[in-house]
């Protein structure tokens, strides 16, 4: 197990989260925090660790440094990988995996740095352990990632594991769903924490729905998860883990409100049924088969999440969509802010009302702009004076 002590870990997010995960790890005892690109780097100890990976919202992976060196040549990097205790922070009959990220002129394919470093841990293993670990490329039990940047090299072990997008709750899909890192950073963009309630008219597979439960109730999101990277790290302290997430759970609370998901699609709705009843908020979600067009709001005021089809994966007509969904608001939704994520930016002039707001994010590979509206009540008003 790596010593506990404080290190300075790196947090990899989504472009445009890197703001609200620096309050996250702020809030959850982090210090020296410093925003990176698609990532954030802040000192904490393994009980640090162990919380951030349950607790946060908008973290992907938590990322624990093991050396950092200038390499000389191919011959030196492979010394410096063969150096490290190895055999301390894993067992030989655990699974692992290297992921590198960048390359330099010696090291030109990830692949190459990624066997070398590979051939360097099982050489380790041999020499001390008589034995060595398998790799295993789709889920390996201990994730490690090297970063190139020129002659520096990083060295680190996932403490995360699986990405923690991957909650544990969402194993239903539907189509084009959100990844749910974006879902919860898009909520908290809103400043939303339980006040009004909260509709997605076109819920998909619920997964904004579920990130609203979770953040109403004060939910560490990855509770769900059976297991981390750190489970698999030789002393994994297993008494420390528990009272942490117990304390994590001690901070939940009640929530009176509701969420209310809607689609007219019953796939998608069995999918956001199936996930919800997964995440056992089936108590303050409600979900309906209904069209948008055609249904009125389910209260007076409220927070509106939507991420409708963008004529990437879901086909569409996005500029009348989007000019539909505009009048809609206008007509129907005075008194409720309105969050919007798409990545249609021509046809985002079609909707008719101004933002109060602009982000820029990335839903996978697609660069989106997320929008802010805010529907004062004199909307309604002048739209039948028009
Ligand atoms: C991009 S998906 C939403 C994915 C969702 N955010 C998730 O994470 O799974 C868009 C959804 O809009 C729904 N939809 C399209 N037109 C609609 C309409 N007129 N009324 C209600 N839902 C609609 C589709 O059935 C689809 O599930």
């Amino acid at each position: 197990m790596p010593e506990n002590k404080d290190y300075r870990l790196v947090v990899k997010t989504l472009y445009g989260l890197e703001e609200i995960l620096s309050k996250e790890l702020l809030a959850l005892g982090g210090r020296e925090i410093k925003k990176l690109n698609r990532a954030v780097s802040v000192v904490g100890d393994l009980g640090y660790v162990y919380k951030i990976n349950l607790a946060l919202r908008t973290g992907l992976r938590v990322l624990l440094p093991l050396t950092e060196f200038q390499m000389e040549d191919v011959e030196h990097y492979y010394e410096e990988l063969l150096a490290i205790p190895w055999e301390e922070h894993f067992e030989v009959n655990t699974t692992f995996a290297v992921d590198v990220v960048g390359r330099n002129e010696q090291l030109n394919h990830s692949s190459f740095a990624g066997l070398k470093a590979k051939d360097a841990i099982v050489d380790r293993f041999r020499d001390k352990v008589g034995d060595r670990p398998t790799v295993e490329r789709g889920t390996p039990e201990v994730p490690i990632h090297i970063h190139i940047y020129q002659d520096t090299i990083r060295v680190y072990l996932d403490a995360s594991g699986d990405s923690l997008h991957k909650r544990g709750y969402r194993l239903a899909a539907a189509r084009a769903p959100l990844n749910e890192v974006l879902a919860a950073g898009i909520i908290m963009h809103s400043k939303w924490n339980g006040g009004m309630p909260v509709l997605d008219p076109m819920c998909g597979s619920g997964t904004f729905l579920v990130e609203a439960a979770l953040i109403a109730h004060n939910m560490p999101p990855n509770i769900y998860r059976e297991y981390f990277g750190f489970h698999f790290w030789k002393g994994f302290d297993e008494d420390l883990y528990e009272k942490i997430k117990d304390g994590l759970l001690g901070r939940a609370k009640e929530y009176e409100g509701k969420i209310f998901g809607r689609d007219l699609d019953d796939y998608a709705l069995d999918a956001a049924s199936d996930n919800i009843e997964r995440s056992m908020f089936d108590d303050v979600i409600r979900l309906k088969r209904a069209d948008f067009f055609e249904t009125e709001p389910p209260s007076a005021k409220g927070l509106m999440l939507v991420n409708p089809p963008y004529n990437v994966r879901i086909a569409a007509d996005t500029h009348k969509f989007y000019r539909d969904m505009g009048d809609m608001l206008k007509r129907e939704y005075a008194g409720w802010t309105v969050m919007w994520i798409t990545s249609d930016l021509e046809a985002i002039k079609s909707i008719g009302l101004r933002p109060s707001r602009k982000w820029n994010l990335f839903n996978g590979e697609l660069e989106c702009k997320l929008l802010r509206f805010d529907m004062y009540e004199g909307t309604k008003k002048i739209h039948k004076l028009r």
